[in-house]
């Protein structure tokens, strides 16, 4: 059993994971609640997720959100998803009930108010906060300064192992752009062989770090050799000083985590030899 997540604002979340895992519950569905409070806070929005968080260069607010098991083939992704407060709940219902994988913008909207979403305005996924800094942006050109996203990974008393990632993206996008939090191998991956990792960094889809790391992991690296390795290997190959924003977990089965970024990075996390939920920074 053990639950972690990205960035320090994820430790109310890791703790309900933490609660719900002891009471029995699947990882799927203490991946998807967590993320589900997260999402639908708008004081986390300025941590770029969900409700109240950073508009398009447009004002409008769109998600992207993907879950996935460690079961082979089982996963869900939405992008670009407007008038959702909770997309990750979109995600897990792509996962579970439509043929495809990934949908994107009109289309997710469309299966999200099909699965009986309420598809909401916009004003009402804005915060006074992220209506501020718009301001300032259409102003100034003003770019808000800020990476967060939330990754969450969750394994439950029978050995399931469940990652999920949600996030507003990069404040100010270009209308339709789609960040790696919902690509598979880039913004999370997960084996139940293995273990799972989520990733955080627009650039990092370009190496598919998720599944690097749990590839690792499947070599006999343990989470925290994985993170580093992986890491050291992209820094490698771009150079240590052109390094864009990475930050990375991963848990293996054995409820074991670790972590690597480029910048300062907190992640929570908790599992069952420790008696409460726990926070570590990596020094960048
Ligand atoms: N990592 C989230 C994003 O860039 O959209």
């Amino acid at each position: 059993m053990a639950a972690m997540g990205t960035w320090s604002f994820s430790q109310p979340a890791v703790e309900k994971m933490r609660s719900m895992i002891l009471d029995g519950q699947n990882a799927t569905d203490v991946v998807e609640r967590a993320a589900a409070d997260v999402e639908n806070d708008v004081e986390t929005g300025r941590h770029i997720v969900g409700r109240g968080g950073f508009p398009n260069s447009r004002g409008i607010v769109e998600c992207d959100a993907a879950i996935m098991e460690g079961v082979p083939g089982r996963f869900g992704a939405v992008a670009a998803l407007r008038g959702v407060g909770q997309p990750c709940r979109v995600a897990r219902r792509v996962m579970d009930r439509s043929p495809h994988s990934l949908l994107v913008g009109e289309g997710a909207e469309a299966f999200a108010q099909e699965q009986g979403f309420t598809i909401e305005t916009n004003d009402s996924m804005l915060s006074s906060h992220t209506l501020t800094a718009y301001q300032e942006f259409l102003e100034n050109g003003q770019h808000a300064s800020g990476h967060d996203t939330i990754g969450l990974i969750a394994l439950d008393l029978s050995g399931n192992i469940t990652v999920g990632v949600s996030t507003s993206g990069a404040p100010f996008k270009a209308p339709g752009r789609v960040g790696d939090s919902p690509l598979p191998g880039s913004g999370l991956y997960a084996d139940h062989t293995v273990g799972a990792a989520a990733g955080d960094g627009d650039k990092i889809m370009c190496y598919c770090p998720s599944f690097h790391v749990v590839q690792l992991m499947r070599q006999g690296s343990s989470p925290q050799e994985a993170c580093t390795s992986v890491l050291t290997d992209i820094r490698k190959r771009i150079g240590k000083e052109k390094c864009f924003q990475i930050g990375l977990i991963a848990l293996n089965m054995k409820g074991e985590v670790g972590a690597a970024s480029s910048v300062e990075f907190p992640y929570t996390f908790w599992n069952q030899g420790m008696d409460s939920v726990e926070k570590r920074v990596i020094s960048y």
